[in-house]
């Protein structure tokens, strides 16, 4: 059946829209008087009905990575669910791996594909990687939400509270021996806290036991280059609580 039409969803997509342009950079748009008559009109009181959406208890007991991943592909959780193409689950070495890193939740590429960090932050990532002497292979790759942020927005608390049941018994299955968090987004999602990264990166943070170092995401290292160094004494100091050193440069 065709969805309604009412003057208050036309009013919200219209919001949507103009953010979206405005996060675009774009600072003007032609309006037709039409639209803004329209708009000053006062509509009558909507009935809405409420419509509860209940989470659904997440199973504490899975006994696979392939297990929670199966379970995330069905996830209706969260409102991230509906404009999804695919989960990104996480992928890379499951067995206890030296480093796990966690970014915040999958932008576009990362939903075309069901992959995580395979778009332009995932190119630098891959390089961090590989400039600390690791494959992506080597290490596990997730994100504290599983579902793409519409427009790549910031997942909210509520969004990263409901999904971080499936990152916290992934990380139990896993047993990494370092948690890297990538960005302010994540460390919140994982620490269940405001944080500043700009403090707290480089500093070591305790993630149930496990030795957690917060560093700058590459998205926010794509647009301020100047912070690559920062990111990279902090990515020592991982290697340095593995007992290694950085190879040398190619
Ligand atoms: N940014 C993230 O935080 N995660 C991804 O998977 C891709 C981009």
């Amino acid at each position: 059946m065709a969805e309604e039409t009412t003057f208050y969803g036309l009013v919200e997509d219209l919001e949507k829209y103009l953010e979206y342009q405005r996060d675009e950079g774009i600072q003007r748009l032609e309006v037709h008087r039409s639209v803004l008559e329209a708009l000053a009109k006062e509509p009558e009181p909507e009935v809405v009905e409420e419509i509860v959406v209940e989470a659904a208890p997440i199973p504490t007991d899975f006994q696979s990575l392939e297990a929670i991943a199966t379970y995330i592909s069905t996830c209706t959780n969260c409102e991230l669910c509906q404009e999804r193409n695919c989960t990104v689950p996480g992928e890379g070495k499951a067995e206890s791996p030296d480093i796990m890193f966690i970014g915040e939740g999958p932008g576009a590429e990362e939903d075309a594909q069901g992959r995580p960090f395979v778009g332009k932050a995932g190119q630098l990532l891959s390089k961090m990687i590989d400039a600390m002497g690791y494959s992506r292979e080597d290490v596990f790759i997730g994100n504290v939400v599983k579902c793409r942020p519409p427009n790549n927005r910031k997942p909210v608390k509520e969004e990263m509270d409901l999904c971080l049941p499936y990152l916290r018994q992934q990380i139990g299955l896993i047993k990494p021996k370092i948690i890297v968090g990538l960005g302010g987004t994540a460390m919140e999602g994982l620490l269940g806290r405001p944080v500043s990264i700009t403090r707290m990166r480089g500093v070591w943070q305790e993630y149930n036991g496990m030795k957690l170092m917060p560093t700058f995401h590459p998205s926010y290292l794509l647009r301020d280059p100047s912070k690559k160094k920062d990111a990279w004494a902090d990515l020592k100091l991982v290697l340095a609580e593995l007992g290694k050193e950085p190879p040398a440069r190619k």
